[in-house]
């Protein structure tokens, strides 16, 4: 606790109890208000009741001398006998009456205005209060006086009440000051209580938060405060989270930092990636080896981190000229202009790939964990290339270490198997998986036959990354439905067979990139319009994606049929430019969809065009990253419908390319993308309409609201960029493997002090 917090437990303390003593206080004075008067009633008939005996006793005593005194109306000894009786101090006078009612006897203290009270009916005594003309009142009694049957008058005795009133008075102001008093005393009681829970439960809460995620015992913890230690540890988590993902000033996050980063937390440690895709491939041609990029978005992401890394990346060599690029241990430094890591090929024959990469890959996996309605097909053959290949890549990575601890960055769906592969070999690696891609919820994940393998396979990895929380979600529901571990869902780990598995959301980026060699926005427009054979104020939107039924491609093209039924105004003035970048196009579903895509955009063209104009432009070809860059820079709307996506960088890379500030997005409600893009039109692809509406709505939406919504997503993506997500994910890796050095250590002590002691 620091000094402040101790410095303020007294305060709050008293605070508390204030918040109990007032209304405390409050109910004692009503309290006290009703009871006195109580008290008073009481006190003065306890009071009237002992001045009946004591004056019947006095009636009595004098009853002996009167009946002699008065036949003999003996005045002298009357008198001596009243004034000797009204020497005690209570008895306030006394006198005696005929029987005709003549006041015959009194002390001189006896009050005039009482006089003889009127004669009784029956003989007895009687006792009353009366209030005498100048306010105070007396207890007077009269006790009749006969001698046989010879009625002789009345002894009258006087006692004064006004003893009673000051008693009373007294009695009021004891029980005023016994309340007054029993709420500073309970009021003392509950400051002090509350001190002392405040503090045990400040001391019970720092025990909590201090304890570490591996030892867990509640022992320690107060009974009352046990049901709160998940939610106390989950929030906690939750704004570790948070505060990572604030503090790490995003703005710092370029690929010095990224280096820097490594040099100081991972002391240097070699950095391994592993992915299926490789960042370069090299193809025949006629005119010699040429080299290309691919159309991914993990290539896109993971290239810039290694840039920054200068580690190897290990990936399938698939392209026609990638063994003429490489040496004799299949290695070739990239990028080719400017080599700063190297790229390790593993080769594939036509089966593994066939079984791995199609079929389990693709035809499995991909269509499993996207819900696009395309069914998953699983194969035996299938599985069994997909383990043999996992297990090729883990022994690529066992062989390019130089030592037993490197941090491997595994990506995506492709190798599911792999990090426990390598844990087998080496366990004290630092192993990151990435998985790409959206993960389905427990039933869905539940028709792959192997998936219990798949999930093993993953747990073996130190860190487990995802796009999404819910993604997070979704695996931790499918871990828990699936294997017997232990997860502990407010820290977000697994432990499966003794390793420690976190599972957290890094949702992934690009590099931001430099426009300043650029063509400006203006050059690039009008070039592309007339590269495209279009008018100079054609209104342009641009879909880029890989030509894959995710993508939501359909439904963009019969979007933009609808838009121009719904504003024919529009037919001539406006055209979609389709880029379809060809991708697993040997499986029959992308065939498919090729030929659907190709004739639903022909059908649209047909029904909307002239002589000179087709509402859409569909390109199915690879494009470069320049091109699509002043594709971005030309168009007025950029549309992104994936059906369902991990994250979709398109959307981001568009959004980076408008350093005019110019431009709008519209984006499907299923990517990644759209929980971080909210100034994005964001819409339901399926709903055809409510994207027909969108996009009209984004070509006809004014520039300065254009302007509002792209430059508050801007500096989003700006300091939200890749080498954050791969940062964060380091900076996680070099904390559990911290954690994990030191377990080691103190593991290897007890073992050796249990062997000496042995
Ligand atoms: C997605 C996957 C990547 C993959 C890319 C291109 O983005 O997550 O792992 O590289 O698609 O697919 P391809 O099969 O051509 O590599």
């Amino acid at each position: 606790m620091n000094q402040k917090t101790e410095d303020l437990m007294p305060f709050r303390s008293f605070r508390l109890a204030l918040r109990f003593v007032l209304p405390l206080a409050l109910v004692l004075a009503l309290f006290a208000y009703a009871v006195v008067p109580l008290v008073d009633d009481m006190t003065l008939r306890w009071f009237v009741r002992d001045l009946d005996s004591r004056s019947q006793m006095l009636a009595s005593a004098l009853q002996e001398p009167l009946l002699d005194y008065v036949p003999q109306k003996s005045q002298r000894k009357i008198s001596q006998l009243f004034d000797r009786s009204v020497q005690d101090g209570r008895l306030f006078a006394l006198a005696f009456c005929d029987p005709g009612g003549k006041l015959l006897y009194k002390t001189v203290t006896y009050p005039v205005s009482l006089g003889c009270p009127a004669p009784q009916a029956k003989g007895g005594m009687r006792q009353s209060l009366v209030n005498l003309p100048q306010g105070s009142s007396v207890h007077v009694t009269e006790s009749p006086l006969s001698q046989g049957s010879n009625y002789l008058g009345k002894l009258i005795l006087v006692h004064d009440m006004s003893y009673i009133e000051r008693r009373s008075e007294e009695t009021r102001k004891y029980v005023i000051t016994l309340f007054a008093l029993l709420a500073v005393v309970i009021s003392l009681i509950t400051v002090f209580v509350a001190h002392l829970s405040w503090r045990g439960w400040i001391s019970a809460v720092k025990g909590i938060l201090r304890r570490d995620s591996v030892t867990r015992s509640h022992s320690n913890t107060p009974p009352e405060i046990r049901p709160l230690v998940g939610d106390l540890r989950a929030l906690l988590h939750e704004f570790n989270v948070e505060r990572r993902v604030k503090d790490s000033s995003p703005q710092l996050w370029t690929p010095e930092k990224l280096r820097s980063l490594l040099h100081d937390e991972l002391a240097g440690d070699e950095v391994l990636v592993v992915s299926n895709r490789e960042p370069y491939i090299h193809t025949r041609t006629p005119n010699g080896v040429e080299v290309k990029r691919p159309a991914s978005g993990l290539v896109t992401a993971v290239e810039p981190v290694m840039r920054a890394c200068s580690g190897t990346w290990i990936a399938h060599g698939g392209g026609s000229g990638d063994r003429d690029t490489v040496d004799r241990n299949d290695r070739v430094p990239v990028p080719p202009s400017n080599p700063s890591y190297t790229l390790r090929r593993v080769w594939l024959t036509n089966e593994e790939e066939q079984g791995y990469y199609y079929g389990f890959s693709n035809e499995g996996l991909w269509p499993l964990c996207h819900i696009a309605h395309v069914r998953p097909v699983f194969r035996s053959s299938d599985w069994e290339q997909y383990v043999a290949v996992n297990q090729r890549f883990a022994d690529a990575v066992v062989s390019e270490a130089r030592t037993d601890d490197p941090v491997v960055l595994v990506q995506d769906y492709h190798f599911a198997l792999l990090p426990r592969m390598v844990r087998e070999k080496l366990p004290k690696a630092t192993i990151i998986m990435f998985w790409h891609i959206p993960w389905p919820n427990p039933e869905s994940f539940g028709i792959c036959p192997w998936r219990e393998e798949i999930l093993e396979g993953l747990l073996g990895s130190t860190l487990l990354g995802f796009h999404t929380p819910f993604h997070c979600k979704n695996f931790i529901e499918t871990v828990d439905r699936y294997l017997e571990t232990r997860i502990e869902h407010e820290a977000s780990t697994i432990s499966y067979g003794g390793d420690l598995t976190q599972v957290e959301p890094y949702p992934i980026s690009i590099a931001w990139p430099d426009m300043a060699e650029q063509p400006s926005v203006a050059e690039s427009r009008s070039a592309v319009r007339q590269e495209l054979g279009l008018p100079a104020n054609q209104l342009l939107a641009l879909g880029v994606d890989r030509l894959d039924y995710t993508k939501g491609i359909m439904e963009r093209l019969q979007a933009v049929e609808r838009m121009l039924e719904l504003y024919p105004a529009l037919i001539g003035r406006f055209t979609l430019v389709q880029i379809a970048a060809p991708s697993r196009s040997s499986l029959d579903e992308y065939q498919n969809l090729e030929s659907r895509v190709r004739m639903l955009a022909q059908r649209i063209n047909k029904r909307f065009s002239s002589e000179s104009y087709a509402p859409i432009l569909l390109k199915i070809e690879q494009h470069g990253a320049d091109q699509v860059n002043r594709l971005y820079r030309a168009t007025d709307v950029c549309l992104v419908t994936s059906l369902h996506d991990g994250m979709n960088l398109v959307a981001k890379e568009f959004i980076a390319a408008r350093d005019d500030e110019r431009g709008v997005l519209v984006l499907s409600q299923f990517t990644g993308a759209a929980r971080e893009l909210h100034e994005a039109l964001i819409v339901n692809p399926y709903h055809i309409e409510q994207s027909a509406d969108a996009l009209y709505r984004a070509l006809t939406m004014p520039e300065a609201e254009q302007r509002d919504r792209i430059r508050s997503m801007r500096s989003l993506v700006k300091d939200f960029n890749v080498y954050r997500w791969a940062g964060r994910m380091l900076l996680d890796a070099a904390r559990l493997r911290r954690r994990e050095r030191i377990t080691e250590k103190i593991h290897s002590h007890s073992r050796r002090s249990l062997r000496r002691v042995v």
